[in-house]
């Protein structure tokens, strides 16, 4: 076993790969895709424009948008076999995560192009599993409530048709905005828990949708995906606004982690967080009831919480992108079961493009852990025991 090396717990600090895809400042609230600041994205991009980016490193030209664009609308029909499957699971209850993660690899059987290993083909899997994963969490939810699933509709962009496809209305521009700028917000991040779960799998040479199944199962948990949904039911929890002084210090005295703040990256304010905070004081404004009410809870814990957890000497816990989020759902009529749903058809551009950009030089992931257990034990055998 030799002398204990140095172990790295959760990896952290370690860098695994070289990347142009994204860049963070966790110090000084920076955000970046290839090279362009999430601000910039979020004012002036669409999210169909932003995987463009991610898979080609630069911007489009106005016939490679709309050509990029029609491929993936084209890709957003899902089998009857698949919607089954939806279907099955809805009855039974299950997590959409898993509902997601099942309909992806299920996807997998019917690619023709499943073995197929080259980039451009990687891109074309990654854009067909990008353009049906909204397709899959409107039939969740249309399915979970009794109804019929909805078409997809070839006129409308990818955030709209999602908003569509669950209501059946077309969103208005201010709504299909609101969605398209949380899937820009968590199109890519750095090498966070579920690209690398993607890369490992990557790694190995298995094909995109086995990555990308990967990242889904990675972000699931609530210290990653799961903490917007974790956020909404603190805020229910909380109530009104009047309770948060005494809700935070309890919280803070039982150890609780405050849901949507801390970040692995980011010691200062998450970017995306402050990006969502001032559309949801437009959305908060402009629709009012649930998500009004959500808002100013939300605003008053992010006051009282940087205050007491100050006090604590921990002035590195801010809010991430999850903190304020929950808003924006609630008022798009997106329930707190599908947020994380809506997180991973986003970050599929993240883990594809990642995982083409590291295949491409592609090293087995292969790490080691070091064995404190006991060594030359006797076998007994089972009758003997
Ligand atoms: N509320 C209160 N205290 C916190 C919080 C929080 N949200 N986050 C961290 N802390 C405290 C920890 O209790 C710990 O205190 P201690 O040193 O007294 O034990 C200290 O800060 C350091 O925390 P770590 O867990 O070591 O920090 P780590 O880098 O592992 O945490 C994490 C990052 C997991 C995101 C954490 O901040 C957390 O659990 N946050 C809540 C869940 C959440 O919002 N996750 C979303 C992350 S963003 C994303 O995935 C999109």
């Amino acid at each position: 076993m030799g002398e204990k090396p140095v172990i790295n717990k959760g990896l952290e600090g370690i860098y695994v790969a070289e990347t142009k895809l994204s860049y963070i400042d966790g110090e000084n609230s920076r955000l970046y895709y290839v090279g362009y600041s999430i601000e910039d994205l979020a004012k002036y991009s669409t999210y169909e424009e932003v995987a463009f980016l991610l898979y080609y490193y630069r911007l489009p030209t106005k016939s490679e948008y709309e050509l990029f664009k029609a491929v993936m609308r084209e890709s957003r029909e899902v089998p009857d076999e698949v919607l089954s499957i939806v279907r099955n699971m809805v009855r039974r209850r299950a997590h959409p995560m898993d509902i997601l993660r099942t309909a992806v690899s299920s996807l997998s059987a019917l690619d023709p192009e499943i073995d197929q290993r080259s980039r451009e083909a990687d891109i074309r899997k990654a854009l067909r599993i990008l353009s049906k994963a909204p397709s899959i969490i409107a039939a969740m939810y249309r399915f979970s409530r009794g109804l019929d699933y909805i078409e997809p509709r070839n006129d409308l962009d990818h955030a709209a048709n999602l908003i569509y496809m669950m209501h059946g209305k077309k969103p208005s521009e201010f709504e299909a905005k609101v969605l398209d700028t949380i899937f820009i917000l968590h199109a890519e991040h750095g090498m966070n828990a579920s690209t690398f779960a993607s890369l490992v799998t990557a790694s190995t040479l298995a094909d995109i949708y086995a990555a990308v199944v990967s990242g889904i199962s990675a972000l699931k948990g609530p210290l990653h995906g799961g903490a917007a949904e974790a956020a909404y039911w603190q805020y229910k929890e909380i109530g009104s606004p009047d309770n948060v002084e005494a809700w935070v210090k309890n919280a803070l005295d039982k150890k609780r982690r405050i849901m949507g703040m801390g970040h692995r990256v980011y010691k200062s304010y998450d970017p995306r967080a402050k990006i969502m905070k001032e559309l949801d004081r437009e959305v908060a404004s402009k629709f009012g009831g649930e998500a009004a009410q959500l808002y100013s809870i939300a605003t008053k814990l992010e006051e009282v919480a940087l205050r007491e957890l100050s006090k604590r000497g921990k002035v590195t816990i801010q809010p991430n992108v999850d903190f304020y989020t929950p808003i924006a759902y609630t008022a798009l009529g997106i329930p707190p079961e599908l947020f994380t749903t809506i997180f991973a058809a986003s970050r599929i551009v993240g883990w594809t493009a990642k995982v083409i950009e590291y295949v491409e030089n592609n090293r087995l992931i292969r790490p080691l852990d070091y064995y404190i257990g006991e060594l030359d034990k006797k076998y007994v055998p089972l009758d003997q025991r």
